[in-house]
């Protein structure tokens, strides 16, 4: 058996509104006395009852909405990556949506600075690693987003790469052509959410058009054989998030979750937890649920973790220094189970 919590891993799929959990909710409401529109945590908690991506996207925006001082935002991200220590996470990508808290009159230094300082503090005394991808709601104009690039650009230091997420159906990649290549052009790396619910065709959008480099959730592209041999063969990594797709229903069960056909296609899928205060688990919750539906061995397992790393912004040396840690950690797995099989009383 491997022990999916202590194997090194990157999370490349994490929107930090969704790691807000309902205690904090309520603390920080209190302190900035703003009204949640649920009587307590348990209440709140049974609402995380989701048919679709909308109805989901309804509770996360209103649960943001207590988000007002830097001290919240920074909150909300040391409380994540206290969390992320615990399940084995070196390095963290991590998205944040800020139009949906400028449009409530949050000013974009206040989001940003709070994260940042945040991220900062989990270098230093955590040791976890860590990027900012900043990503467009792709339900708002595309001159919203071009404004909110605009301003980015004064922090252009502090973000990696522009995403693009939010409501999928209806609103396809090439909406934000030009603000992508604008993006491009200032030196960001690029990434979007395709293929969750919408079609493949958004998939191929995003590459042909938007030129990313990755992309989020993708797991529709097993509809379309051609892709699935493109995305092959250009090592497009895919984020993919099975408790999301089992909670929004993009997936009838994890038992039916295509993440084992995608590797056996040679693609570069990777586990993340997308929302995970939402979503009924973080990031190792979401290797072990896969682990044991889809029958995972250790060699898949480690294989997601090195494709965690190949699929990161890291620079080379560093991500070196994570996949070597991996090849350490599976030589001891495998180790361990060779002298389980050959002496099953000895070992504890
Ligand atoms: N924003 C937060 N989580 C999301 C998801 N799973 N899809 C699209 N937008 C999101
Ligand atoms: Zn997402």
């Amino acid at each position: 058996m491997i022990d999916v919590r202590a194997l090194p891993k990157a999370e490349l799929h994490l929107h930090i509104e969704g790691t807000f959990e309902p205690e904090l909710i309520f603390e920080i409401a209190e302190r900035n006395r703003v009204a949640v529109p649920y009587p307590n945590v348990d209440a709140l908690r049974a609402a995380y009852d989701f048919s679709n991506l909308q109805s989901f996207l309804n509770v996360y925006y209103a649960g943001m909405n207590v988000l007002r001082e830097e001290r919240d935002y920074y909150d909300l991200t040391a409380a994540y990556l206290r969390r992320a220590v615990t399940e084995g996470i070196r390095h963290a990508e991590i998205f944040f949506d800020p139009q949906a808290h400028v449009k409530r009159g949050v000013p974009f230094d206040t989001i940003v600075g709070g994260i940042r300082s945040a991220l900062e503090s989990g270098e230093r005394e955590l040791g976890i690693s860590s990027h900012l991808i900043m990503c467009f709601l792709r339900d708002f104009s595309e001159e919203s987003a071009m404004q909110t690039l605009d301003v980015a650009l004064r922090n252009r230091d502090r973000i990696v790469a522009v995403g693009l997420d939010s409501s999928e159906t209806g609103n396809p990649p090439a909406k934000f052509a030009r603000v992508f290549e604008r993006a491009r052009s200032e030196g960001f790396r690029t990434v979007a959410h395709a293929g969750e619910e919408g079609p493949p065709e958004y998939i191929v959008e995003a590459l042909d058009v938007l030129n990313v480099s990755r992309i989020d959730h993708g797991i529709r592209c097993m509809e379309d054989a051609a892709l699935v041999e493109r995305l092959r063969d250009e090592r497009v990594p895919l984020t993919v998030c099975p408790l999301s797709n089992l909670r929004l229903r993009v997936v009838p069960s994890i038992e039916e979750h295509p993440l084992h056909a995608m590797l056996e296609a040679g693609l570069v899928a990777t586990v993340n937890s997308d929302d995970p205060a939402y979503f009924g688990g973080y990031v190792s919750e979401n290797y072990a649920r896969v682990a044991s539906a889809l029958h995972l061995s250790v060699s898949d397992l480690t294989m997601l973790a090195q494709n965690s790393f190949e699929a990161s912004f890291l620079d080379p040396q560093k991500r070196r220094q994570f996949t070597d840690e991996i090849e350490v950690f599976r030589a001891a797995t495998l180790q361990d189970a060779r002298l389980r099989r050959a002496n099953p009383q000895a070992v504890p």
